[in-house]
């Protein structure tokens, strides 16, 4: 939990420096630029969905087997100061403002449906969701169509490249963190996410290897090599996860009990007891979390730059204009060399 607070923190100070640099309207920065995304990328059916709705911790997306998931999701998250309501809110609708989050799920199935017709085609143009909410970090995440090796009926040959080049799209981007689900009930040599994940990410840095379905693995197999690092090691560790299944979905239990049943199922788990503290959906966004705070770090030194190079032309503008007392149209620039000040404060601080 300290983890998520401090990140919290540093995201907040970060937006209000960025909304600073953009009111001086020089070369600002949108805080969604300086922040890294996060993606899942998979094949069908793999544990996309559930993995994110985890790391979110709400019930939104919708869910299912085959291919469900036909348009990119793009999924921005806006921290709210305690105590407010949370709400979603859609790009394409942006008058109306959803608090039920099953009205949410049906909402991202009709404007699917809306563009691709109710047919299995996919779609280039996302869907466009914020959430505003108390208990979540600025951040934007990604839920992509599943890869396939074949159409299937109703779609055309060339969806299996397409579906394929749409996610790389997204994913080769450098500030673009990978989650590879890979169903642990199928061979992870052909895991579709592995593969696309090393293509664009060689040295696995931003990839996090993710095997789902662990509760559903024939008997007598387990998923110990991969787990424990022995084989497609990645960077970070892998992490085991049990979502909900189809007929959990079917049932309506809620993410609370899924989430105390994915902890008994690790804890009581003979193969997988031992890993239990490092295993799960809780122990990824905390993974998560923690990683993002690292890369976000990293990219003080840039916002740093960026704030002194506004102060050097703001002060070039105050000279310019004769250094006017406070009270005209020096006032605004005063006050913004002040705020930007106090972030270079901030930030160094941040750098130690
Ligand atoms: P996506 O197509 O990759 O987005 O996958 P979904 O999240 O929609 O899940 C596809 C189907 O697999 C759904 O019926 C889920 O209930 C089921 N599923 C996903 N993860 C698990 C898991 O860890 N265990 C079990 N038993 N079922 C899962
Ligand atoms: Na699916
Ligand atoms: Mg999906």
């Amino acid at each position: 939990m300290a983890t998520m607070k401090s990140l919290i923190g540093l995201i907040n100070k970060i937006q209000r420096a960025c909304t600073v640099l953009g009111d001086h309207g020089g070369e600002g920065m949108s805080l969604w630029e300086a922040l890294p995304t996060v993606a899942v990328v998979g094949g069908q059916s793999s544990g996309k969905s559930s993995v994110l709705e985890s790391v979110v911790g709400r019930d939104f997306l919708p869910r299912g087997s085959g291919i469900v998931t036909r348009r990119p999701l793009v999924l921005q998250l806006h921290k709210t100061d305690e105590g407010t309501t949370e709400y979603a809110e859609f790009l394409h609708d942006p008058r109306k403002r959803f608090t039920d989050f099953a009205a949410v799920r049906k909402e991202i199935e009709d404007e699917t449906d809306r563009i691709t017709g109710k047919s299995k085609q996919i779609s280039n143009k996302p869907i466009q969701l914020s959430i505003y909410s108390p208990n979540v970090v600025n951040l934007t995440l990604i839920d992509l169509p599943g890869l396939t090796k074949v159409a299937v009926e109703g779609q055309p040959d060339s969806i299996v490249q397409d579906i394929e080049n749409m996610v790389r799209s997204y994913v080769e981007k450098p500030n673009c963190i990978i989650l590879a689900i890979s169903p642990a009930n199928q061979d992870i040599a052909t895991s579709d996410a592995i593969k696309l994940a090393r293509e664009v990410d060689p040295t696995g840095e931003r990839t996090f290897g993710v095997a789902t379905k662990l509760d559903i693995m024939d008997k007598g197999t387990d998923c110990l090599d991969v787990l424990e690092g022995r084989s497609y090691r990645l960077q970070h560790p892998w992490v085991g996860i049990v979502n909900r299944s189809q007929a959990d979905i079917n049932k309506r239990v809620d993410m609370i009990a899924a989430r105390r049943k994915e902890r008994e199922y690790f804890e009581t788990s003979p193969e997988y007891g031992h890993l239990a503290s490092r295993m799960g959906s809780e122990y990824l966004a905390k993974l998560l979390s923690q990683h993002l705070e690292t890369v976000i770090r990293q990219k003080i030194p840039s916002i740093v730059a960026l704030i002194n190079k506004s102060i050097d032309e703001i002060n070039a503008e105050l000279d310019r204009i004769g250094r006017p007392i406070a009270v005209d149209s020096g006032a605004r620039l005063y006050t913004i060399l002040e705020l930007c000040r106090a972030f270079d404060r901030v930030f160094k601080e941040h750098l130690d």
